[in-house]
Parts: C-alpha cells; sequence; structure tokens
C-alpha cells in the first residue's frame, strides 16, 4: 500500500478503555503511518509494566517519564500517537501534542468503558475501584479537559474498531 503523507501527527486521547491503542494500530495499518504508544513507550524504556512503575515509583515520577516521552515523540509527523489516558492534564503535553497533531477524543460512556475494562487489572488508577460509579466520577472530572483539547470528537460507544477507525480517516 502506497504510504500516505500527512504534515502532521494523528493524535488519539480519551479515558482508559476508549480505544486509544487499538484504534492508534487499525490506524496505522490502513494508513501506513508509524504508531507510537506512549505507554508501550514507557514500558519499553524502563522495562517494566506501567502498574509496577506506578507501584515502585509512584505517578508523579510516571507522570514525568511520560512528559519526556510526549515532548520526544511530538517532535514527529506521519505518525499516529495514543496516549494514555491522563496524558492531557498536563498544559505542556497539550502544547506538544497540538503543534504538529490534529487531535482526535475518543469519547465513551463510563457504562462503555466499564464493560471494556472491567476484568483488566492492568491500570493503577483503577485497580482497587474498578466499579462504574468510580469511573463516572473520574471520567466527569476529565470530560471538560478532552474535550477542549480535541480537534475532533468521536463516538466510540456503538461502534467497531474499524468504524472508529473509518470515521476518523474521513476527516483527515
Ligand atoms: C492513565 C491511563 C493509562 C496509563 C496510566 C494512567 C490515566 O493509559 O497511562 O495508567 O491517568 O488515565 P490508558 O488510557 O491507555 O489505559
Amino acid at each position: 500500500q502506497s504510504k500516505n503523507l500527512f504534515p502532521y501527527n494523528v493524535v488519539l486521547i480519551g479515558f482508559m478503555g476508549a480505544g486509544k491503542s487499538i484504534v492508534g494500530r487499525c490506524l496505522s495499518q490502513s494508513l501506513g503511518m508509524d504508531i507510537f504508544d506512549i505507554d508501550d513507550l514507557i514500558k519499553i524504556r524502563l522495562n517494566s509494566s506501567i502498574a509496577k512503575i506506578f507501584e515502585n515509583h509512584g505517578e508523579d515520577y510516571f507522570r514525568n517519564i511520560e512528559r519526556e516521552t510526549i515532548a520526544e515523540i511530538s517532535k514527529q509527523k506521519n505518525a499516529v500517537i495514543s496516549c494514555g489516558g491522563g496524558a492531557v492534564l498536563i498544559n505542556s503535553n497539550v502544547n506538544n501534542l497540538k503543534e504538529n497533531g490534529k487531535v482526535f477524543w475518543l469519547k465513551a460512556q463510563p457504562e462503555t468503558i466499564f464493560q471494556r475494562i472491567k476484568d483488566d487489572d492492568s491500570r493503577p488508577l483503577l485497580r482497587d475501584k474498578m466499579n462504574l460509579s468510580h469511573i463516572t466520577a473520574l471520567l466527569s472530572e476529565r470530560w471538560a479537559k478532552y474535550k477542549s483539547v480535541a480537534d475532533y470528537t468521536i463516538e466510540t460507544d456503538t461502534y467497531s474498531v474499524e468504524e472508529i477507525c473509518d470515521n476518523i480517516i474521513k476527516l483527515l
């Protein structure tokens, strides 16, 4: 397949379980673009799971590594960048990501998120509180931020990965 060359990055943001990683891989395959999954890069860099990084060093340490990784990767163009759910809470990350990037918010309702991730204990912020009311509370704290950072809002609740991917491609 011929390579699409966009003079910008496709940046995926949104809550845990919104589908950023899997949709990112779909986009990268469909468009022949490189994919940079920020959490995966952090795991490789520290040779550790996200849960272990939080456990051993704390959230602030993780956020620092996340900030450095985003600053580095944002210099790319023509790449898909999947962010962790908390990345856009830090303004310098937003500035870096938006500099070369079109930002897509993968939007999902709390019920959808809960159904998607309830059996997954890899997320330290939800590990001991994997229930709908906690997800609802955390998501509502972040909702306005996701909305304001996004150039485009992408509905995910009732769509397949392929449909979500196609809907993003139409906007590029
Ligand atoms: C986080 C989301 C996670 C990961 C970390 C913190 C968050 O990424 O970066 O556990 O603050 O929402 P995913 O959104 O890929 O689960």
